[in-house]
């Protein structure tokens, strides 16, 4: 059975005192995986029988609020993805599988799963990637998300990046989120393949710069840009039309360069 997204939508009403309309119902939405069990909310308990009803289905909780039941998909689990360090935000990643023309031709090999954040986005485009990450723990976590997003073509290695021999040495792009990426840059390159990239991610402009600098030293590497991906929300109802306050500020620069030689 594939998880379920239980939706509470927004709800209006006009407030006479103020002369305009206010919410009186956020919107709120449960992500289901257990279907053996009630679902309990904040808006009441919906019965187990209801969580097999077909996408698009008015489902009543006990307190008579209204969800709408829709099969979750990757993007729903993405992002309540179970995380122990910071996860790259889809905003950046989606830019990284663009800007390098990810396919499913393509091998990637990520340095700092993490979370697995990264490496299972571009699982989803990729033929395969391989996820380097020098935690136990974090390797636990980032097994437990590839089996929730039924992710098979990702090959986990626990080890240290820096002492790893990496036995494939032909990867279309070499993805770097790491706290020091500037010392893994030899490894990167030795993993890359000529004409493929490498692309780092670092939150603090310092790293970014160290890291550029030492590309930038290289003769068989040409750094093609350094970029931040800025997201500007704008709320669009009737007559008021405003950016909002942003959720994400700042997330991280993102570097890429290709191996020429
Ligand atoms: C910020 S997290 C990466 C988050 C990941 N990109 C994601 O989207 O979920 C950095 C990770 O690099 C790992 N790491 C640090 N040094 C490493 C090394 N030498 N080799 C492999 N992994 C390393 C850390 O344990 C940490 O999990």
């Amino acid at each position: 059975m594939k998880p379920r997204l239980l939706i509470l939508q927004q709800k209006t009403a006009y407030a006479e005192h103020l002369k305009r309309h206010v919410t009186v119902q956020k919107e709120r939405s449960y992500l289901v995986e257990d279907f053996s069990k009630d679902i309990h909310t904040h808006e009441g308990i919906i019965k187990k029988k209801y969580l097999t009803e077909p996408d698009g289905t008015l489902i009543q909780s006990s307190k008579g609020k209204e969800f709408l039941i829709l099969t979750a998909n990757f993007r729903d689990l993405f992002d309540r993805i179970k995380k122990l360090p910071q996860t790259i935000p889809a905003k950046d990643l989606g830019w990284v599988a663009a800007r390098t023309g990810m396919n499913k031709e393509t091998i990637v090999y990520d340095f700092g799963g993490g979370s697995g954040a990264a490496s299972s986005f571009f699982a989803r485009l990729c033929k395969k990637v391989v996820c380097f990450e020098v935690r136990k723990d974090h390797c636990k976590i980032i097994e437990e998300n590839l089996k929730r997003f039924s992710i098979k073509n990702v090959t986990l290695v626990n080890a240290d990046v820096i002492k790893e021999n990496i036995r494939y040495k032909n990867a279309d792009v070499v993805h770097i989120d790491l706290p020091n990426p500037f010392d893994f840059i030899d490894k990167a390159v030795t993993a890359v393949k000529i004409g493929g990239y490498i692309v780092n991610y670092s939150p603090p402009i310092v790293s970014t710069q160290k890291v550029v600098n030492l590309l930038n030293e290289r003769s068989d590497i040409r750094v093609e840009e350094t970029v931040e991906i800025i997201q500007r929300q704008w709320k669009v109802k009737g007559e008021a039309v405003r950016p909002t306050t942003p959720k994400i500020n700042h997330s991280g620069f993102l570097t890429i360069a290709r191996r020429m030689q």
